[in-house]
Order: C-alpha cells, then sequence, then structure tokens
C-alpha cells in the first residue's frame, strides 16, 4: 500500500487587500510537489501548531480591523468519489479539519460533480501514515485512494477562536486572558494593565466570538462599596445594564451596573436552598436580588429578604413578581443590624414555639461575620427554650492559613460564644489568590439569643454603615 508522507507546505499570505471570494480555490496534486516536499521527514512541519496564527502584521492593533486577519494557508485534501463522500466522511471524522466556519467538503478543482475535496485537519501527521490503520481500511473499502491533494484555504477573522486573535494582537510574551463572566448578554471582564491599551479590540473580540453577548464592560475598581457592586466601563456593544439570567431554573432581573451579581455563586445557592422544607422560615439578612429568597420561596418556605441597597431591594421585589412568590416574600430595605433586631426579633419569639425550622443566611462575606453580635440578647425578654433554634449560614473570606478555623474563631469571637465543635464550616470558593470564601453553619445559641448580659443598640436605619474597601484583585464576591 502506497503510504504518503507529506508536509504543509507553510506559505501563509496575508490577503489584507485581496478582494477573493470567501474560500478562495487553488488545487495541486500531492504528487506534483517537488520530492523534498515530499520527504516523510518533513512530517513535522505539519505538526506545526501555529498554522492558524494570523498575519504578524496585526501585532500591536489597537483598533480592530478584521481584513487584516485574512490569510491563505495549504491544507491537506482527500478527492472523494460524490457516491461514498458520506460514508468517507464519516469515517474520517476524526481526520478533517475543524475550525469555526470552515467546510468540511468543498467542490474539487474541475467542479465535478463526480468528486469532492474532503478537507483533512493539517496538524495530522505524527505517524508515518496521514490516515490511522481504521481510517486507512474504510477507504480501502470505498475505493478511495490515499492520495493527498493540497488545498489553499483562505483563512479569515471568522475562522480564528478569540484566543488565537488576541494572541496575535497582544505584545509577545504577555499573558492573554480572554477570561470573562456572563451575565445575561453582558460579558464582564477584569483586565490587567498591559492590556487596557487593547481593551475596546478585546471587547469587540468577545463580542464577536460569543454568540449573545451584546455588551462588554470591564470592571474599572475593586469591590468597595457598601452595596458590593463595582464600576464597568463598557468596551463594546450596547450600554444595556439590564440583564436577565436564569440560576437553578430561576429568572432574575436586574441592572448589572447598580446590585451585586455573581454567577459563580449558583452552586452555593442551590446547597444553601435544599436545606430549606416546605412550611420553614429564612430570613435573608443581605439579599442581593433574590437568589436565596426566591428559590427558597419556591420551595415553600416564608422569607423574610432584605437589603441595604434601594436598587437591590427593588429588583428584589420585581423579582418576586416575576417568579410568582410575592405572597411567599416580605421584602425590606433595612441595614442588617436594624433588620435583625427588627423584623428578625419580632418574628422569632412565635417561630421558636412552632415547629417549622427557621434559617437564616448572611452573604456579604467582607462583613457578615462582624454582624452576628447583633443576635446577642436578641430576645433577653423572652424566655429562654432550647428548642427550634434558628441555624444561621453565615459568609466570611479569609486569608488565613487554616480558614476555617479563622472564620470560626471571628464568628465565635462575634457572637461572643465558642462554637467550635457546634458549627460546621464549608468551603465555597477560592475568590483570589490566598483568599477563600467560607461559610459557618450553626445552630444559634440559646445562650446567645437569651443573654441578659448584653445591651442592645438601638438599630440604626441611618446612616449606612461605613465603607469598606474589600481588596479582591480577582473576583467580585
Ligand atoms: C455579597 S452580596 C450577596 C447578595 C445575594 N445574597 C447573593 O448571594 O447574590 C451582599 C449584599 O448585601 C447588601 N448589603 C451590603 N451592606 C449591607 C448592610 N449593611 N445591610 C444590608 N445589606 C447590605 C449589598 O447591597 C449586597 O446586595
Amino acid at each position: 500500500m502506497l503510504r504518503l508522507f507529506f508536509r504543509i507546505f507553510t506559505s501563509i499570505q496575508t490577503e489584507r487587500n485581496l478582494k477573493v471570494a470567501a474560500v478562495h480555490r487553488s488545487f495541486c496534486s500531492a504528487a506534483s510537489l517537488p520530492a523534498s516536499v515530499w520527504s516523510g521527514f518533513a512530517v513535522k512541519t505539519i505538526m506545526e501548531p501555529k498554522l492558524y496564527r494570523p498575519p504578524p502584521e496585526v501585532r500591536g492593533m489597537t483598533s480592530l480591523d478584521k481584513e487584516a486577519f485574512t490569510q491563505t494557508i495549504t491544507v491537506p485534501a482527500l478527492r472523494v468519489p460524490t457516491g461514498v463522500l458520506n460514508k468517507v466522511v464519516k469515517s474520517l471524522r476524526k481526520a478533517t479539519i475543524q475550525r469555526p466556519g470552515v467546510p468540511r467538503v468543498v467542490q474539487d478543482k474541475e467542479e465535478s460533480s463526480d468528486f469532492r475535496l474532503v478537507l483533512l485537519d493539517p496538524h495530522r501527521g505524527s505517524s508515518p501514515s496521514f490516515f490511522s490503520e481504521a481510517e486507512a481500511e474504510a477507504l480501502r473499502s470505498f475505493s478511495v485512494a490515499e492520495e493527498l491533494q493540497y488545498y489553499e484555504l483562505r483563512l479569515t477573522y471568522h475562522n480564528l477562536k478569540s484566543e488565537e486573535v488576541l494572541e496575535a494582537v497582544l505584545p509577545q510574551g504577555q499573558d492573554v486572558t480572554s477570561g470573562f463572566s456572563r451575565v445575561g448578554h453582558i460579558a464582564h471582564m477584569n483586565l490587567r494593565d498591559h492590556q487596557l491599551p487593547y481593551k475596546n479590540l478585546i471587547g469587540q473580540v468577545i463580542m464577536d466570538k460569543n454568540p449573545g453577548v451584546t455588551c462588554v464592560v470591564n470592571k474599572t475598581n475593586m469591590i468597595d462599596s457598601t452595596y458590593r457592586n463595582f464600576k464597568m466601563e463598557v468596551l463594546a456593544g450596547e450600554e444595556n445594564m439590564v440583564a436577565k439570567v436564569k440560576e437553578n431554573g430561576v429568572t432574575y432581573e436586574f441592572d448589572f451596573s447598580r446590585v451585586y451579581w455573581n454567577p459563580r455563586l449558583s452552586t452555593e445557592h442551590q446547597r444553601v436552598v435544599q436545606l430549606v422544607k416546605r412550611g420553614d422560615t429564612v430570613f435573608d439578612v443581605f439579599a442581593g436580588v433574590g437568589p436565596f429568597a426566591i428559590p427558597a420561596a419556591r420551595s415553600g418556605a416564608n422569607v423574610l429578604a432584605n437589603d441595604l441597597n434601594p436598587e437591590s431591594h427593588r429588583w428584589l421585589q420585581h423579582n418576586c413578581k416575576l417568579n410568582k412568590v410575592e405572597k411567599k416574600v416580605r421584602t425590606f430595605n433595612l441595614d442588617g443590624r436594624a433588620f435583625i433586631q427588627g423584623p428578625v426579633k419580632q418574628e422569632l419569639p412565635v417561630l421558636l414555639k412552632g415547629k417549622a425550622n427557621v434559617h437564616v443566611v448572611m452573604n456579604l462575606p467582607a462583613l457578615a461575620l462582624e454582624f452576628l453580635d447583633a443576635f446577642r440578647g436578641l430576645l433577653h425578654q423572652e424566655t429562654s427554650c432550647d428548642e427550634n433554634l434558628p441555624t444561621v449560614h453565615c459568609y466570611g473570606f479569609s486569608k488565613d492559613d487554616n480558614p476555617e478555623m479563622d472564620v470560626v474563631e471571628r464568628a465565635s469571637r462575634s457572637l461572643g460564644f465558642p462554637l467550635k465543635d457546634q458549627c460546621s464550616v464549608h468551603f465555597v470558593r477560592n475568590v483570589a489568590p490566598n483568599k477563600d470564601m467560607m461559610c459557618v453553619s450553626f445552630t444559634l445559641p440559646k445562650e446567645v439569643l437569651f443573654s441578659a448580659d448584653y445591651e442592645q443598640t438601638e438599630p440604626s436605619v441611618e446612616p449606612a454603615p461605613k465603607r469598606q474597601k474589600c481588596e479582591e484583585a480577582t473576583d467580585s464576591t
């Protein structure tokens, strides 16, 4: 059997100024190429991983010129009779070219209706034969010769992946991370300093290469506001910041520039909501736009949800209506401490006498542990009981070597009660190098709740608590 060795003729031509058809065709039979091209030892060349690399002239481009990415590369192809074309394509699935927008089957040079060319993966060829044993066997069974042709393929911007475009444009040797979080139609990036001169180009590429993304924004500051939202700059696309997202089957709408939303918390929301049963009561102290409160209400719980940010509160109410749970959720626009010392304090005495469970969710990881002191002596005027005490799920960031111990100690200090051995700690996620988000869950000790030792400070609705800077180099919780 004739074993073909070939190499890709790597003449890649920039076609910046060429006005040619979408796929420019030019063929030459492999047999007609010079012997050097046919050397079996030149097979290595076809492993060239940068075959699809855009023309070098695009390096440093700051305003996207899509035409400048057009080039012609030579790829191997197999001439196949149309009668067996489908079967051959199926048998060669792993050997055919895989590029966005590039057809696997094209007309052959004579534009004959009897034959087509099947374009093959130019990176193939690590073995002596282009085809595997099974592929070669299939070709024999269809009486198709293994003789390879060359096909000049016109590659455009549209055939490149976003990383390939950005790698070619941004300074060599510097990190090209094109990662982003998706919030509905918004792609949210966190660009580094060296990427900023290219920010609009990056935004455009991300929008072009991700169907459904119609707006790309860059975070322009660390989260340092009370409301946990951050300033952002639109890099490309529409300026519409009202996003619609689905999380765990629930739809939310909100203005992403004015409230907090983190798509990376969906698993955590689900984990906690799964602990809630029909008839339970949930107090969500830092509710945001409702990702704990609304699914809990949908599970049949009665929910009291609070957020200090008037915008969050507005969208929380909107989302309750959107998900038809407005009768199950009472919303508040208070400081968390005022919420605990107001609505929570009012509701608890009756709930403690009931059978259904009570949950308190406190997801403001930069500060929530410090709010736990609001429970000290909360019910000091009531008769102490140790049944049906609330379960608290309180979140905290930790940069400690032992984050579990750290958050338990901080929660204990805030409560004035040792929680060690009386709580569970759940690692939620790593938010930045050496910074973890943790959740401490515990039954609120009766010694804390009914303690007469603590004087309640008056709940303050105004002013809002001091703004705290929270360094979050890579993430936005
Ligand atoms: C980290 S976000 C969590 C939101 C939501 N629970 C979630 O999981 O997506 C914290 C929320 O607490 C709110 N917040 C910040 N300080 C607050 C305070 N002192 N009292 C009440 N809410 C506060 C912010 O507006 C923000 O919506």
